[in-house]
């Protein structure tokens, strides 16, 4: 290609660029959202939000087929209730080998503050929009927060999704900062899912052969992000995404999602989707679990993983979902030494010596969420 040719293409690309942030400056500042847009009854998805070829970074070549595999494989579902411990140890483990992803059921959260959760987000998100957007910031630290796409600027394609949420642990925002939509359920799940939590963590603890109490000691759950996530119906599902492929910057994460469905997991190579069960919660690993408790340590390297998912659109809708992601304490003013963890001593051994570098956990997630969510996790940064 002549130079002349090539500048003139670098140009054209950068104009591109430009007229692409714009665009996206222009949604954000809105401050309304994917809601805001099928609202305003768009019959087409804005450019913004599709993936092409040009901008798709998925590695699967399936990945614009938001169809899943077919199969009638799920996600292994572990009763809490079962009278035997050693079967629910035996469960945890075995689907934290194959999946990274389990399903609980009888795990003591009631029904009704599940359904009144579901409907706490979805009242929110369908607030008069004047109320709405005071809400609206990419500050998820400071208080309660509206936003849609967190990587908005960094990542290729935008999602068909808006998020409200706030730190819940150690401590939830003062009341009167939540909106009445969502206030008093808020409170009241958040409190439920980190006795869940405890519970969860006990049980991991024991499927790695550890001390029940040795994960909840190390801290893994003392912070808690609430996200409450609001798919609207989407014009034309196959030109976009409502969570593009990623791993969780967490342990775990537990999450509760309506009967709609469109969550899907990475299962050798496949898209599995995650069938929507009634009083379920789903449980899957993080990347934090992987770099530091050193799960495949116990059986052997990446057996105990932290599994790609993401979150197919719908012309149907709104899909409704509660995410909580257990992590350690990372904010200014939570903790005064950095909070640094590395492979369990107790898990080391010739056999297994330790795979990943010890790692300051404000560190990673510094890195985890400078980057789009369709970008590597930043995991291999640790590796021995
Ligand atoms: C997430 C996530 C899935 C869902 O919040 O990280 O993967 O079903 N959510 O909303
Ligand atoms: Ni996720």
């Amino acid at each position: 290609m002549a130079f002349s040719e090539k500048r003139e293409n670098n140009g054209a690309a950068e104009d591109s660029n430009h007229s692409r942030l714009i665009k996206l400056r222009e949604f954000d500042d809105t401050k309304l959202g994917v809601k805001g847009l099928v609202d305003a009854a768009v019959a087409k998805v804005p450019e913004i939000f599709r993936i092409s070829n040009n901008n798709n970074k998925h590695q699967l070549p399936s990945d614009l087929d938001h169809s899943s595999s077919g199969s009638v494989l799920t996600i292994p579902v572990i009763d809490l209730k079962h009278p035997n411990t050693t079967e629910i140890v035996g469960g945890i483990r075995g689907s934290c080998e194959e999946w990274g992803f389990f399903q609980v059921v009888n795990h003591g959260i009631p029904e009704g503050i599940l359904d009144e959760m579901i409907q706490g987000v979805r009242r929110f998100h369908e607030l008069d929009p004047e109320i709405k957007k005071r809400y609206y910031t990419r500050d998820l630290i400071s208080g309660f927060f509206l936003v849609s796409n967190f990587d908005l600027y960094r990542s290729a394609a935008a999602s068909w999704r808006d998020t409200m949420g706030c730190v819940a642990a150690p401590d939830l925002p003062p009341p009167e900062q939540l909106p009445d939509a969502t206030r008093d359920i808020l409170i009241e799940y958040s409190k439920q899912v980190k006795q869940l939590s405890k519970t969860i963590l006990e049980l991991l603890s024991e499927a790695l052969g550890l001390e029940p109490n040795r994960l909840n000691q190390l801290g893994c759950g003392a912070g808690q992000l609430l996200l409450g996530h609001y798919y609207p119906a989407c014009p034309e599902p196959e030109v976009t995404i409502g969570v593009t492929d990623h791993t969780d910057a967490s342990f775990i994460t537990i999450l509760l999602q309506d009967q709609i469905g469109g969550l899907q997991v990475l299962h050798r190579n496949k898209w599995v989707d995650v069938q929507p069960r009634k009083g379920a919660l789903v449980v899957n690993l993080g990347d934090l679990l992987q770099v530091s408790p050193s799960f495949f340590l116990l059986v052997s390297n990446d057996k105990f993983i932290s599994v790609s998912h993401r979150v197919v659109p719908k012309r149907i809708g709104p899909r409704i979902s509660v995410a909580c992601f257990l992590r350690p304490l990372i904010h200014k003013g939570d903790t005064d030494s950095p909070p640094v963890y590395g492979p369990i001593p107790e898990l080391l051994s010739e056999e297994n010596p330790p795979v990943y570098v010890e790692a300051d956990v404000r560190e990673f997630m510094r890195i985890h969420s400078s980057r789009g969510l369709d970008e590597p996790s930043p995991l291999q940064h640790f590796r021995v």
